[in-house]
């Protein structure tokens, strides 16, 4: 159990398929389980006072699943802020993506870049997206623009340390996660933030995600449990 009130949460949501199989469903119909979890999960966020809430919800890995899955996956998100955005907005939500958004399909593109643009001055908590997210393709990409900076004389070679090199990361300026929780049984990272992880907790239940409740993640992040402030 993590002790100390962790500002970012990190959640590798694992096990929506085995959710489906398990109940004779199909796979997006676990997926889709999943995405009404986060809804709660995100609202269990809030009310236990994190700051930065980060959720692996595709990684540069998922790319090799069947099609339609993956064009199942590509489509939730549009339907997912088409239908939260507003309230997202009431409740001063801010959200972020982590990853690499350029080769998604431009339907899933332009609405990940609308919720980040609509959602950029709000002050209220922070759900950052992993979406096209992998740990190494992160690496890369910040040494990438840090050569470009040099190349171009924003900064000198010997400007680059461990602070500067994380401020390229596509986690930018938030803070590294205190914990990382992976649902669905497997204890592995794969391709999480491998950087940011150097010292977070881990926590790992056997829980689905579709099974993950506010309650359980009270529980996760050593909190007691908490009413919505939605519904109570
Ligand atoms: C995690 O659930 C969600 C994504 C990777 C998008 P999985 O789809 O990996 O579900 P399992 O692990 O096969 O049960
Ligand atoms: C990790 O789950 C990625 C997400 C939750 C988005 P996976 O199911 O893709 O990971 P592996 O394949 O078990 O390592
Ligand atoms: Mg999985």
């Amino acid at each position: 159990m993590y002790r100390g009130n962790p500002d970012h949460v990190a959640i590798i949501m694992d096990g929506n398929g085995r959710w489906g199989k398990k109940r004779r469903l199909s796979r997006s119909e676990g997926h889709y389980a999943g995405a009404k979890r986060m809804e709660e999960i995100i609202d269990a966020g809030i009310a236990c006072g994190i700051k930065v809430l980060t959720l692996y919800a595709f990684s540069s890995e998922n790319w090799s699943r069947p099609s339609n899955e993956v064009n199942y996956l590509m489509d939730l998100p549009v339907r997912f802020f088409n239908k939260k955005l507003p309230e997202f907005m009431k409740r001063n939500i801010q959200i972020r993506i982590s990853g690499n958004i350029s080769p998604l399909p431009d339907k899933t593109r332009e609405v990940l870049a609308k919720a980040v643009a609509r959602t950029e001055k709000n002050t209220g908590i922070i759900v950052n997206f992993a979406f096209n997210y992998g740990g190494r393709g992160d690496i890369v990409q910040a040494a990438r623009a840090l050569i470009e900076e040099v190349r171009n004389g924003n900064i000198s070679e010997d400007d680059i340390t461990e602070e500067k090199m994380q401020q390229f990361l596509y986690t930018g300026d938030l803070p590294s996660p205190n914990m990382i929780i992976r649902t669905g049984g497997e204890k592995r990272i794969s391709n999480f933030l491998l950087w940011q992880s150097a010292e977070s907790d881990f926590y790992f239940t056997d829980a689905y995600f579709p099974d993950f409740t506010r309650e359980m993640f009270a529980e996760a992040i050593g909190q007691q449990p908490v009413n919505s402030y939605l519904s109570g």
